[in-house]
């Protein structure tokens, strides 16, 4: 019998990557593969890339059973917001009421700890999984270069990071979704396991030196406090409880101060038996999305 594995988040960023990695499967045919849709243009964007959506919101508990039924494995992926909370709890409970064995979870790197909100948030769900008696497995990714590339495609001349000239570490969401989809595709060998998910270490600095080397022209980094952040982040509508959290996070990178920053881990190529995804190769790989410059 197939698995039956659901993605929450599938029109998103990871979820997305999580979608086209097991849709291109050679062994496709032994995994159904389902997608969360909360509205019918999500649901539309998930079929017209050739995907099964379902129809699932976090906030309308009467869409959890019918979205659960009958799957083996979840990919757990929640927004950026303290509803993460209790979106994770509501999706567990029907989950374990489903008889769904393996919880794999897009959580944050951090030490466990971490005094930092949204870390420690992503950690207590970890337990929670755990406590709850599902097969699990914790994936812990640093910055994603994607969240930076949307950026730059939409000002494509800098970055602008609140963390000074300090290295962090990255990883792509191609390269999560691998990890994720190996574990989802088969729980063998990947229960119990806590995957920290970050490649190459580079300041800001770093990424626009080879932004500029990939698309020919100057880009460049403006470093501002990590003092601005949080206004920047409530002016865009972003949940308080979880700006203050990565206010406070980034300033301690800022500072010099959050363990594990720009630590590395040879995880993807462990996982997936290859080489992970380097900035310059992301780069490369998406700069024909990017529109001419004027
Ligand atoms: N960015 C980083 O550098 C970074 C680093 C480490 C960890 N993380 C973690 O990554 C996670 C976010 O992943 P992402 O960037 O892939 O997210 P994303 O691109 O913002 O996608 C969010 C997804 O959640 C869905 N969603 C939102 N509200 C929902 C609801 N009420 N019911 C059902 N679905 C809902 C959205 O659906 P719609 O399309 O309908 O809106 C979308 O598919 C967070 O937990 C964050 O802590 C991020």
């Amino acid at each position: 019998m197939a698995r039956r594995i659901f993605i929450t988040g599938a029109t998103g960023t990871v979820g997305g990557a999580v979608m086209r990695y097991l849709s291109q499967d050679p062994k496709t045919g032994s995994i159904e593969l389902l997608g969360a849709a909360r509205s019918e243009p999500a649901a539309s964007k998930l079929r017209d890339a050739g995907h099964q959506p379902i129809h699932f919101d976090y906030d309308d508990p009467a869409s959890h059973a019918p979205a659960l039924e009958g799957v083996d494995a979840v990919f757990l992926s929640t927004g950026y917001s303290v509803d993460m909370i209790v979106h994770s709890k509501r999706l567990l409970n029907a989950a374990r009421a489903a008889g769904v064995r393996h919880i794999v979870h897009l959580g944050a790197l951090a030490p466990d700890d971490t005094p930092h909100a949204h870390f420690a948030w992503h950690q207590v769900i970890e337990h929670s999984i755990e406590a709850m008696g599902f097969d699990w497995t914790h994936l812990r990714p640093n910055f994603f270069m994607d969240t930076v590339w949307k950026g730059f495609a939409h000002r494509p001349d800098r970055l602008v990071h609140f963390i000074g000239d300090r290295k962090v570490s990255w990883i792509s969401s191609d390269d999560m979704a691998a990890v994720a989809g190996e574990a989802l595709k088969s729980s063998s060998g990947h229960t119990g396991q806590t995957y920290r998910l970050a490649v190459e270490a580079l300041s800001f600095a770093d990424v626009a030196a080879i932004l500029t080397d990939i698309t020919g022209t100057e880009v460049y980094y403006r470093p501002r406090p990590a003092a601005d952040l949080l206004p920047i982040l409530l002016k865009q509508g972003m949940d308080p409880a979880y700006a203050a959290g990565l206010a406070e996070g980034v300033a301690a990178l800022e500072a010099g101060s959050q363990p594990l920053a720009d630590a590395v881990y040879d995880t993807v190529a462990q996982v997936t038996g290859r080489e992970p995804v380097s900035w310059r190769e992301f780069a490369a790989q998406r700069l024909t999305s990017l529109s001419p410059r004027e």
